[in-house]
């Protein structure tokens, strides 16, 4: 609503309160109609918080700040651990070599990140020497994904490894025992498979990651 617009408004509930009161046009103060709006929930407000955050330690340690890349009305979302050394660098989710795989794994389902597919993280900026992030830091960014997901409404979220399935579902259970299988979060359907640095380090884990590929696909 521009200034105008507040001011037709303001102008029409006081006729309306005048109307009501049955009397004479009540005085009243003239309001700043110019008072700025709190911004509007976007991906670009949420990266801009993303950027200035200092809500934890890892804010200490990062170059950038990575919000996470994709469009704006996504079909689907992958969520990751968190930021390694060249997201780091560059600002950008998932552009290391596991990024590679992941690009090319999306790809073979139909998704990427220019078009339909929506990548972030469970933290947004890089924990030293690329260690778990620790409770009280998944904990303190985990409200700039879920705000990112409630805006996106991707209608399933892919998962990628025990790290990011753990921060998201609450548990300590390893991927082979949550894969396969729809979860929820918070009413998206969500599929955890392996990370795609664990698909580079074991080849055996190739085969199931394709199933977990095939499961998701669709669901879209
Ligand atoms: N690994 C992740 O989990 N996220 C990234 O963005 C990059 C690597
Ligand atoms: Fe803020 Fe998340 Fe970065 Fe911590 S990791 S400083 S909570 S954006």
């Amino acid at each position: 609503m521009n200034a105008d617009e507040r001011r037709e408004l303001w102008e029409g509930l006081c006729a309306v309160e005048d109307y009501l009161g049955g009397g004479p046009k009540k005085a009243r103060a003239l309001p700043d109609f110019s008072a700025p709006e709190a911004p509007e929930e976007s991906l670009g407000t949420i990266a801009a918080e993303v950027r200035a955050c200092r809500a934890c330690r890892l804010c200490d340690t990062r170059k950038n700040a990575v919000p996470g890349q994709g469009p704006s009305s996504p079909l689907a979302m992958v969520v990751g651990e968190g930021p390694g050394a060249e997201e780091d660098s560059s600002g950008l989710p998932f552009v290391g070599p596991a990024g590679k795989l992941l690009d090319k794994m999306l790809a073979s389902i139909g998704l990427s990140r220019e078009d339909n597919c929506f990548i972030a993280n469970v933290v947004k900026c890089r924990p030293p020497l690329n260690r778990d992030p620790a409770d009280d830091e998944r904990e303190a960014c985990l409200g700039y994904l879920e705000r990112q997901i409630a805006l996106l409404r991707p209608k399933a979220i892919l998962c990628v490894g025990r790290v990011a399935a753990g921060a998201l579902l609450g548990t300590a259970d390893g991927v082979g025992r949550l894969r396969g299988a729809w979860r929820d979060f918070g009413g998206t359907p969500l599929l955890v498979t392996y990370h795609p640095s664990a698909l580079l380090r074991d080849e055996s884990y190739k085969r199931p990651a394709w199933e977990d590929l095939k499961l998701f696909r669709e669901r879209l």
